[in-house]
């Protein structure tokens, strides 16, 4: 008999969540201005508003916790994660970073330079992340997004739409001189193109285009693990290889990495910037010391880089990355089970709920996605995030609200936290919230809005005609 599947971990601590009533959650949103980083963590019953930072440590985790050295140079935790790093990642030079986007910071301020030093530079790639496209346009250069057009068909089960368009990079590659380019960067899995991975050959074929140009390929190497998973169940070849094995061959095709070590380091805080040539590494460790910290801990403790060397061996462990992926499918069939209608494949993080159906006639100008994360809060303590117009956000020349292709509602599962009865109560809540979507006519207006960035600070109340709820 084959036995059935079980997690490959058991609980030694537990941390209590706490159901609020209709009327409570109700107040809630009044008060946080109906947007969902605006309520209290307390608040939320099931938070799934991200996977960064919001996993569970391991009780080797705990203990490297425990043994972590705090020296300001040379600290052995420095060493321990130097180990992992050269072992999981494949890099032998790398600097410590607080975070993903400090990874960021310093690599954009060394490849395209501070200030307005990007004007007229591209930085090809496929979907941005958010904070990516950040540091690239705050710095006056464009990001040139060559994701594959099946991203953008939700109903498209390609196996690989995190992957780049050959055709697209080369474009964009032959469109500047090269020291128009300061680098490309392939994010794996592609969070923007909803969790979607990227395949070894296509990684193989964007770095021989990459060098046929002379110009550097990163890797975001964010969710690294998960993208090897998806290779080996997914790309012929790769189902007799170890996840280790795949993820070392993912990163061997690359110059570097950036990596938000919250996601597939399995900590709660922490970041890496890894090269392979040591010049550019010397060229980047003023900014590291600038900006986050001497170059043997950047911007962690002693302990979370402790902690750091043992997740980034765990989280590639078969066991867990079966887990992993495994819990997060069963929430997407949980929620088509409902008639929820979902981004296909599931993601591997994440799992993108197609708020235009859910909500057919909520106006585009009223923020589907953002009435959907609302209505699920409300019904049932879920948080989750909204992928809409307002993270769109306003065109930067004309100032005119962008309205992106899909309103989606995105339900990023935490790394070990939530038991599949978790899911399943998600699954409850959001088909209970659909069900009564084609009542649903009105959504919400903004009243306060930041002028970048304006996601997590706006302020938001129900359209005209909604308030009998
Ligand atoms: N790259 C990717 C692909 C990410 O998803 C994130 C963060 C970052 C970089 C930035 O890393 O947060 O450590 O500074 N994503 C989180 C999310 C915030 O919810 O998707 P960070």
């Amino acid at each position: 008999m084959e036995l059935p599947f079980a997690e490959p971990y058991r609980a030694k601590t537990v941390e209590t969540i706490r159901r609020t009533t209709r009327e409570e959650r109700e107040r809630a949103l009044e008060r946080a201005s109906y947007n969902l980083f605006n309520i209290k963590a307390e608040d939320v019953f099931v938070d799934l508003l991200t996977d960064s930072g919001t996993g569970a440590m391991s009780s080797a985790q705990w203990a490297e916790m425990m043994l972590g050295d705090e020296s300001y140079a040379g600290a052995s935790s420095y060493y321990k994660l130097a180990d992992s790093v050269r072992e999981i990642l494949g890099f032998e030079r790398f600097l410590p970073t607080h975070q993903g986007r400090a990874a960021e910071n310093v690599l954009f301020s060394t490849l395209i330079g501070v200030g307005a030093a990007g004007v007229g530079k591209i930085v090809p790639g496929n979907a941005h992340f958010d904070t990516t496209k950040g540091h690239i346009e705050a710095r006056g250069a464009s990001a040139v997004d060559c994701t594959i057009d099946e991203a953008f068909d939700p109903d498209s089960d390609f196996p690989f739409k995190g992957n780049v368009d050959l055709g697209k990079l080369k474009a964009a590659l032959g469109s500047k001189p090269r020291d128009m380019i300061p680098l490309c960067i392939v994010t794996t899995t592609c969070n923007t193109a909803g969790g979607q991975p990227v395949s070894m050959a296509n990684l193989r074929a964007v770095s021989e285009l990459c060098r046929s140009r002379g110009v550097p390929l990163f890797i975001d190497a964010a969710r690294f693990a998960e993208n090897a998973w998806f290779i080996k169940q997914r790309e012929e070849g790769y189902a007799g290889k170890t996840a280790r094995e795949i993820a070392l061959q993912m990163l061997s095709y690359a110059d570097g990495c950036t990596m938000s070590s919250k996601k597939d380091g399995l900590v709660n805080i922490g970041g890496l910037l890894c090269f392979r040539d040591e010049e550019l590494m010397r060229r980047a460790m003023p900014y590291n010391i600038m900006y986050e910290g001497f170059n043997t801990y950047g911007g962690m403790a002693g302990r979370d880089m402790g902690a750091l060397s043992v997740g980034l061996r765990e989280a590639t462990e078969p066991e867990y990355l079966e887990s992993r992926i495994r819990q997060v499918a069963l929430l997407g069939r949980a929620l088509e089970g409902r008639g929820v209608r979902v981004v296909r494949p599931y993601g591997g993080h994440a799992i993108f709920v197609d708020a235009l159906r859910a909500l057919p006639r909520v106006p585009r100008e009223e923020f589907p996605a953002q009435t959907l994360a609302i209505e699920v809060y409300r019904e049932g303590g879920v948080r989750g995030v909204e992928i809409g117009a307002i993270l769109a956000d306003r065109d930067p020349v004309t100032r005119e609200n962008r309205y992106p292709r899909l309103e989606l509602l995105r339900l990023a599962v935490p790394r070990r936290t939530y038991t599949d009865n978790h899911m399943e109560y998600v699954a409850a809540v959001l088909g209970a919230a659909a069900e009564r979507g084609d009542r649903i006519t009105r959504g919400y207006r903004i009243v306060r809005e930041a002028p970048i960035m304006r996601h997590f600070t706006v302020e938001l109340e129900p359209a005209a005609g909604s308030a009998a709820r």
